[in-house]
Order: C-alpha cells, then sequence, then structure tokens
C-alpha cells in the first residue's frame, strides 16, 4: 500500500513540477518579449538619429530666415520617450534639437522664433512617461515655446494641424509620423499637410512588411495603401527586391503629389531583405 501511496505521490510531485517549470519558462519567455518590446532596436536608433541631425539643420535654417516666427513640430506617434536600455525616443531628441539651437544661437540670432511641441499618442500611459522623462532630464524651458501632450488617435489630429496651419502667417510645421505599420496611413493625409503650403513631413514606413507577404496573398492594407496613390493595384509590379520596391514607392509619391513637391528618401539596412525607409516631404521651391 505505502509503495503504491508513494508511487502517486511521486508522479503528482513530477507532474505539478513539470507543469510548474513549462509554466515558468513561458513566464520567462513573455517577461523577455516585453523587456525586448521596450528596448530602443538599433534600426530605430539610426531613424530617431537620423530624425534629431534633420531637425537641427530644419531647426537653423528656418530659425534664421528672418521670416518665421513660429515653428510648430508635431510628433504624431511620439511613444515613450524612453526606452528600459535608457534609450531615446523622438519626443526626447526632438527637444534636445531644439535646446542645441538655443545654445548654439543664443548669442547669434537676435530673435529665435518660438517652437512649439506636440507630442501625441493614442496611449495615454505613453504620454504619461514622455513628460516624465522630459521633466527628469529637464529638456524643456517655456522660453522655448509652448509643449503640448495629446492622446488622440493621429488621424484627428491630421485635419486639427491643417486647419490650423493653413490658417496661419509667418509659421511653419514639422510633422513626423513614425507608426508601427502601415495600415492607417494614407497618402491624401499627407497631400492635406503639404497643402498648407509651410509644412514638411517625415514619414517612416516598414518596408519589410510590405514588399514580402506569404501565400495568403497581398494584404487588403497594402492593396489601400498603393490605391491611395492613385495606382490600380494591377498596375503595381510585385516584386521581391526591398530596393525596387522603395523606388517604385518613391516614384509612386512623386507622381500622387506633383511637381509642387520634393520627394526624398532615406534608407536603413538591417541586412539585404530588411530595410526601413523615411520619406521626407516638403514643398518645393
Ligand atoms: C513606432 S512607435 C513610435 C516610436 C516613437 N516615435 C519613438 O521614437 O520612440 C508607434 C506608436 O504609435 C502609437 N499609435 C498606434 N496607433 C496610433 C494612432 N492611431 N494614433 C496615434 N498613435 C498611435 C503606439 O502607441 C506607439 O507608441
Amino acid at each position: 500500500m505505502r509503495v503504491i501511496y508513494r508511487v502517486i505521490l511521486g508522479r503528482i510531485i513530477k507532474s505539478i513540477s513539470l507543469s510548474f517549470v513549462f509554466k515558468l519558462y513561458i513566464c520567462l519567455n513573455l517577461w523577455e518579449i516585453r523587456i525586448q518590446k521596450k528596448i530602443l532596436k538599433p534600426h530605430s536608433e539610426a531613424k530617431v538619429r537620423l530624425l534629431g541631425e534633420y531637425l537641427k539643420r530644419y531647426l537653423n535654417i528656418i530659425g534664421n530666415d528672418g521670416y518665421t516666427e513660429r515653428i510648430k513640430i508635431y510628433d504624431l506617434f511620439c511613444g515613450e520617450g524612453i526606452y528600459n536600455n535608457d534609450k531615446e525616443g523622438s519626443p526626447l531628441i526632438i527637444l534636445r534639437a531644439i535646446k542645441d539651437l538655443y545654445f548654439a544661437n543664443v548669442a547669434k540670432i537676435k530673435k529665435i522664433p518660438f517652437i512649439d511641441c506636440q507630442f501625441n499618442d493614442i496611449e495615454a500611459r505613453k504620454v504619461e512617461k514622455v513628460k516624465q522623462a522630459i521633466s527628469d532630464k529637464s529638456l524643456y524651458y517655456a522660453e522655448y515655446g509652448e509643449i503640448d501632450f495629446t492622446v488622440e488617435d493621429y488621424q484627428n489630429e491630421i485635419k486639427k494641424i491643417s486647419k490650423y496651419l493653413q490658417s496661419v502667417k509667418n509659421q511653419k510645421g514639422f510633422i513626423f509620423i513614425d507608426p508601427y505599420g502601415y495600415a492607417n496611413i494614407k497618402a491624401g493625409d499627407i497631400r492635406t499637410l503639404l497643402s498648407t503650403g509651410n509644412s514638411e513631413v517625415l514619414l517612416f514606413l516598414p518596408t519589410q512588411f510590405m514588399y514580402r507577404f506569404d501565400s495568403k496573398g497581398t494584404p487588403i492594407a497594402l492593396i489601400d495603401f498603393i490605391e491611395d496613390l492613385s495606382i490600380k493595384y494591377q498596375d503595381w509590379k510585385i516584386t521581391d527586391s526591398v530596393w525596387k520596391f522603395i523606388g517604385q514607392l518613391t516614384d509612386a509619391f512623386k507622381k500622387y503629389l506633383g511637381l509642387a513637391y520634393f520627394v526624398d528618401i532615406f534608407t536603413i539596412e538591417k541586412d539585404p531583405q530588411t530595410v526601413f525607409l523615411l520619406i521626407l516631404f516638403l514643398k518645393s521651391y
């Protein structure tokens, strides 16, 4: 009898410990995935570095044009500002570019234009984290301009921004669009923002998800994206080369926007198949 008990007990302990070890293993993996998600990856680091370098030049030129009185910077997908590996996301990079402009030019430019920032994300928790990081790192001073934090769907903000920029004089707008995917990005939104005549848009696109797809065929989101560019999907050339895809996409944007606008691209190559794309849109002069 005792032997039977012992065998049964042994089996129970074994099954408990096996399922416990298995659960622990799953938990640790999920935990690692969550941590990984909150780490700024090298390609994103390159992306925000490019944003910072471009903004420094942009602010220097516009700040010195003797005409612009106010610059509005909109970061419509601002994320959380700071990552678990202490790397900085777009809101902090933007504020550093503004701070640099002040330090470098305070003696040179008689009157530095006000530079207002809006940091928006659909997740309130992330926007709160951005606020905290800006305060912890003392990156904002009222003399730079106003700062606004919003928790909105970016599509609502686009309408407000274009209405605002259309209604003002001697002001310039810079809009950074950095979504996770491309499903909600509409070429029409870019055109609406540019049509104000005083704005520039920097759009990040995860091209690696856009040119290759599985046996289920072309995702509806990509067909919509292409057809928004006024191209019939039948006329789109399917390719397994990311570079050809990027070339085709750039040409499509140029054609869609016409000669009044300038389209330029920056690419970040992680490996031969994984290339990230930043597209800069501005008015041609
Ligand atoms: C790629 S992350 C942004 C990263 C950030 N720019 C940075 O440099 O750290 C995309 C962000 O878009 C936000 N998001 C997703 N859908 C959105 C929407 N419809 N409107 C506004 N934000 C959205 C997500 O919460 C996420 O923080």
